[in-house]
Parts: structure tokens; sequence; C-alpha cells
């Protein structure tokens, strides 16, 4: 964590002419000089020639969970439907459910989810009388919580011409609502991805939420949204009630990391140092986890997405979820990351397991007992069949 950087320049900005501005009240959309630095970053993290989105495009958010929630409230009503991946960010799970959502499960497949089976799925949504009623499809597109897939910019441009075919019966926009919050914690080896932003002409139907939160530190709860005229005048008035405005001094603080290079060169040790331990957790997983027991290699974000043999169970009451808390291991159960999607059966042999905030030995040892845990597991049924 940068604490030595975070002191100067706070110290650097309660000392200059803008100290006073930071401590007061700021704009609802957010500082204009972060919104302005994020859109030229985003421009160089696309690569593209011309500025796609301006400052007016961009909201500042206390981190980019409340942007999250601030777009499902605008632009969902309770039984609406909304399509996420299978698995999903199980946390935007629980806002789904807040807001009385019905949400369908689209199948993943290494470079994003299966376009053949969202093609199904909308069929199936249009046929049964309700496309008016499907608001938009979420997508974590890099580095997925929980499987750590990137989705294909293909997959991206490809998704948005699908939803807008479906739009026209629909008699509203269908967005994609792409979630990029673990874009800047890519490994060096990862390949540059575009944002959908960069790959469609459909740009007023992408609505691009990301953070400053998770590759600079959690506790400044910096995140933004990136938003089509329509969808910003709710937002905005959604986010006046809220707070009007995010914290103007941490905002300061970001823009202020940013225009320094400290942002940057903390990202950079920050990424050398995820690489490193999710090299440590791969490989202890092939040392100590037994046959049988699969999982991904991350290229960025924070985690592993392991699959056991599909008898064993490793959801919250299981038996193996609490031998796992005896040896103090703990990792998300797979089935919190499936939606409630009566259509399909959600698998319930899957984990997720992050390297971010253990220390490498610790990496190491955790997976050791998790290896024995799966070793008891499989000799159990073994014994039992
Ligand atoms: C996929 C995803 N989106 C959004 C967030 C929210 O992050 P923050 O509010 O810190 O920007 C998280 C946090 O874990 C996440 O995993």
């Amino acid at each position: 964590l940068p604490l030595a950087t975070t002191r100067r320049l706070l110290n650097e900005l309660l000392s200059s002419d803008s100290g006073r501005r930071a401590l007061q009240y700021g704009s609802t959309a957010g500082d204009a000089e972060l919104r302005r630095l994020t859109a030229e970053r985003l421009r160089t993290e696309d690569g593209v020639d011309e500025p796609h989105v301006s400052a007016d495009d961009i909201v500042i958010t206390n981190g980019s969970q409340q942007m999250l929630y601030m777009l499902t409230e605008c632009l969902c009503d309770p039984w609406d439907i909304i399509l996420v991946e299978d698995p999903t960010y199980f946390v935007y799970l629980g806002i789904a459910q807040s807001h009385g959502l019905r949400c369908r499960g689209i199948r993943m497949q290494p470079d994003g989810i299966d376009l053949l089976h969202l093609e199904t799925v909308l069929e199936q949504i249009n046929k049964a009388g309700e496309l008016r009623r499907l608001k938009f499809i979420y997508l974590v597109t890099y580095f997925q919580n929980p499987t750590g897939i990137t989705t294909s910019a293909e997959k991206k441009e490809r998704t948005l011409k699908l939803l807008r075919h479906y739009e026209r019966k629909a008699g509203h926009p269908i967005y994609l609502l792409e979630d990029a919050a673990y874009r800047h914690l890519k490994f060096p080896t990862a390949p540059r991805v575009k944002s959908a932003l960069a790959t469609t002409r459909f740009i007023d139907r992408v609505i691009y939420t990301s953070t400053y939160s998770k590759a600079f530190a959690t506790g400044v709860r910096v995140g933004f949204g990136i938003l089509p005229k329509e969808v910003m005048r709710a937002v905005l008035r959604v986010k006046g009630n809220h707070d009007f405005g995010t914290a103007n001094l941490l905002q300061h603080l970001v823009a202020a990391a940013l225009k320094s290079g400290d942002y940057d060169a903390n990202l950079t040790t920050l990424q050398q140092r995820y690489t490193c331990k999710a090299r440590v957790m791969t490989a202890a997983c092939r040392a100590h986890f037994p046959d049988g027991i699969s999982w991904l290699e991350p290229t960025g974000g924070l985690y592993v997405w392991a699959s056991g043999p599909r008898h064993i169970n490793t959801g919250l009451r299981s038996k193996f979820f609490k031998a796992a808390l005896a040896e103090n291991i703990l990792y998300v159960a797979g089935s919190l990351c499936y939606a409630d999607d009566p259509s399909r059966r959600a698998p319930s042999n899957e984990m997720r397991l992050s390297f971010g905030a253990a220390i490498e030995s610790n990496i190491s040892e955790g997976i050791r007992r998790l290896g024995n845990v799966f070793r008891n597991a499989l000799s159990r049924t073994r014994r039992s069949t």
C-alpha cells in the first residue's frame, strides 16, 4: 500500500492553493480535472487516436461499487431481466437480488461469454414475450472476478450487435454494462484488450465502469462510470440524492497521484507483486492438488478459479467448506457466483481462491492444506461408493 506516497501527496495538496478546494464540497459528477485525466487515460489504454469519451461522459463515484448500484437502480424495475456471466461477480448478484431482478446466466468460454448461448437466451426471452423487461448484460471483462477470464474485443463487439438486433423488439435500449474493475491489474504477458467503447459504433449502448481503488489503495474509494447521455441524467439525480459527490479530498488525491506519475509507479509495483503471487499460487496448486482438480491460470487480477470433481460439493454448508475452515482456509464458494437462474443447474464443485492479500509463504501453505482437504474428500467419496 502506498503509505509514504499518500502522505507526501496529501501534504503537497494541503499546502497548495488546491488544499482549500479539496476540503470543500465538490460537484455531483466529480472533480473536473480527475474526469479529464480519466478520459485521457482511457484513450491511451484503448489506443485510439481521437478521444472517444470526454470528461462530460464521466461520473466519479464512491468506488465502482456505487456506480453498479446506481445503474441498477436507474435502469431497472423489480422483475426486470438482466443477463450475467455464469459465473459472475457475486456481490453484483446481491445488488440484482435487492432490486428484485431476474438474472439469466450466460455460459463462459476462455475468451468471454458463449455468443451462441447468448443468442439462445435472447431468443428464449423473445419467445416468452419478455424482451421489454430485458435491460442490460453485465460483463466483468478484464481478469474477471471470479474466473480470471478476459473477454476479447471481438466478443464485446458481437455482443453489442446481437443486443442491437433484439433492441428493436424490446422498444428500448439494451445496454452492455462493462465492468472493468481489474483492467489495470494486468500481468506483463497478457495482451492489451480494447474496451467495448473502442470496439463499436454503438458507443451509446456501452456503459463502462472502473475504479482507481484496486490499483492504488482499496480504502481510497474512487471509481467512475462512463455513461450515455440519457443514463447520465438519471445517475446524476440518484448520485445527488446519495451524497452530492464523491469525497472531494480523495478525488484530489487520486488526480494528484495520476499527474505526478505516482499512480503508475504504484501500479507497476502491484502488477509485479500480483504476478509473483499468482505464480506462487499456481505452482502450489501443481505441487499439492491431487489429480482431478483443475484451475485456470490467471493473466491478471487477483483470483484463481479451481474446480473439483462434480460430486465434491464446495458450498458454504458443505463438509468440504467446514474442513477447509478448520485448516484456516477461506475461499469463495463457487456456487455463490452463479445467478439464481432456474433454467439451469448451477455447479457446486468450484471455488475462487484469492492471492491478493496473503503473503507468499501463506499462499503456498494454504494451497498445501487445501490439497489435503481435497485428498480427504476424494478418499471419503471413494470409500462411500
Ligand atoms: C468485478 C468487480 N467490480 C466492482 C468492484 C468494486 O470495487 P470498488 O468499489 O473498490 O471500485 C469489485 C470489488 O471487488 C469487483 O470485484
